[in-house]
């Protein structure tokens, strides 16, 4: 190596600021970011049927949004997701897409997001081309009316188209399904066998306690996910895979589809220790950890300064990522403990991005 490139290297090393660590040892590498708290649909476990959205003027521009990703992904985060409520709602996003995909290769590993697919048809393939390669599909179930009746304004068909032109356009889909008792649960063979048959992975989820709720309706809607896997494995072999996402998801390869099953338990795994994630939300709070109420507030300071390498954004990232939690609180017990204490943590998930 010549001189010139040995300095070079020197200083780009010395200017790299010091990753984000947690007071439990953790890494921070991953950051899920809402751009929108609106959505075409209104699924009953997200959100009321008569929700009130946020005003504009609390949401992040997208040129907010890009810096605080950015300031992320200069502090070391590898992998970004953007969620919503239902991120290719909001108008323009694919600019927020096409320049946030500039970074992969350079210092992002990966920029993927979670969809309900409804939008899919048109910007799947300019979502491939802004450097996107996976998706997170949100589908529950296959039939027409019992979408229609989860969704409330949603349709099905839509969402199909959706998912053929993601896969058309080379995006490699990862389906997500609630598991709703009663509901879908004599459905979930089927959506393993029509994953396996498109070449996409599943991943079933449980109803998790987040939200404004009714008491009592929610639990009624749980079915353990150690009981789904049980009857799965009934009709497919289910051969555990050891791949760590660092989140609360457990893979396992279906030897009959060829494809991968997971199941995320946030009520019953233990998955805290690996915790790698944090989240910021349309309206630029910063949530250390999804089960509990510790946030920081980043819109003053990024609306003050919008550029990723502002210094009172990075002291304010750094602030929070020092008081996250070590664990979170979503144990089914205290949904149990009494009926008002279902709602663990009073956001919806729309405002967080799940
Ligand atoms: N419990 C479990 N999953 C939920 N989602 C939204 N609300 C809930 C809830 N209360 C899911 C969506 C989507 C993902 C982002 O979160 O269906 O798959
Ligand atoms: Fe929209 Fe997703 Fe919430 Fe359904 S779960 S209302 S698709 S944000």
């Amino acid at each position: 190596m010549c001189y010139h490139c040995a300095m070079t290297l020197l200083a780009s090393a010395a200017a790299a600021p010091a990753p984000l660590v947690d007071p439990h040892g953790r890494r921070v590498s991953y950051l899920r970011l809402s751009v929108t708290d609106r959505c075409d649909f209104r699924c009953s476990y997200c959100m009321p049927e008569n929700v009130a959205f946020l005003p504009k003027r609390d949401v992040l521009s997208l040129e907010e949004l890009d810096a605080v990703a950015r300031a992320f992904v200069r502090l070391g985060v590898s992998k970004l997701r953007i969620t919503g409520g239902e991120p290719l709602v909001r108008r323009n996003v694919l600019s927020l897409f096409q320049s946030l995909g500039g970074l992969v290769g350079s210092g992002l590993r990966e920029l993927t997001l979670t969809t309900n697919g409804s939008q899919l048809g048109r910007l799947a393939v300019p979502l491939y081309g802004a450097g996107v390669r996976r998706v997170n599909v949100s589908l529950d179930t296959l039939d027409p009316g019992r979408f229609g009746r989860l969704t409330r304004t949603g349709h099905l068909q839509p969402v199909l188209d959706g998912l053929a032109a993601a896969k058309a356009a080379r995006l490699k889909v990862k389906i997500n399904a609630v598991v709703i008792k009663d509901f879908n649960e004599d459905e979930l063979l089927d959506l393993v066998r029509w994953c396996g048959a498109r070449d996409f992975d599943i991943t079933f989820i449980e109803v998790m306690p987040l939200g404004e709720l009714t008491p009592g309706v929610r639990l009624s809607q749980y079915l353990s996910l150690a009981e789904v896997r049980r009857r799965l494995g009934e009709h497919l072999s289910l051969v555990p895979a050891d791949k760590d996402t660092g989140g609360p998801s457990r893979y396992y390869f279906c030897e009959e589809t060829g494809g991968n099953v997971g199941f995320i338990a946030p009520m019953t795994g233990n998955f805290c220790d690996n915790c790698n994630r944090v989240r910021v939300t349309c309206t630029g709070t910063l949530y250390p950890c999804l089960g509990q109420n510790t946030a920081r507030s980043l819109r003053d300071i990024v609306r003050a300064d919008p550029t990723a390498d502002s210094p009172e954004l990075e002291a304010a990232i750094r602030g929070a990522v020092a008081r996250k939690p070590k664990g979170h609180d979503f144990a089914l017990h205290h949904a149990l403990a009494g009926a008002a204490d279902e709602v663990a943590v009073s956001r919806s998930m729309n405002t967080t991005g799940g």
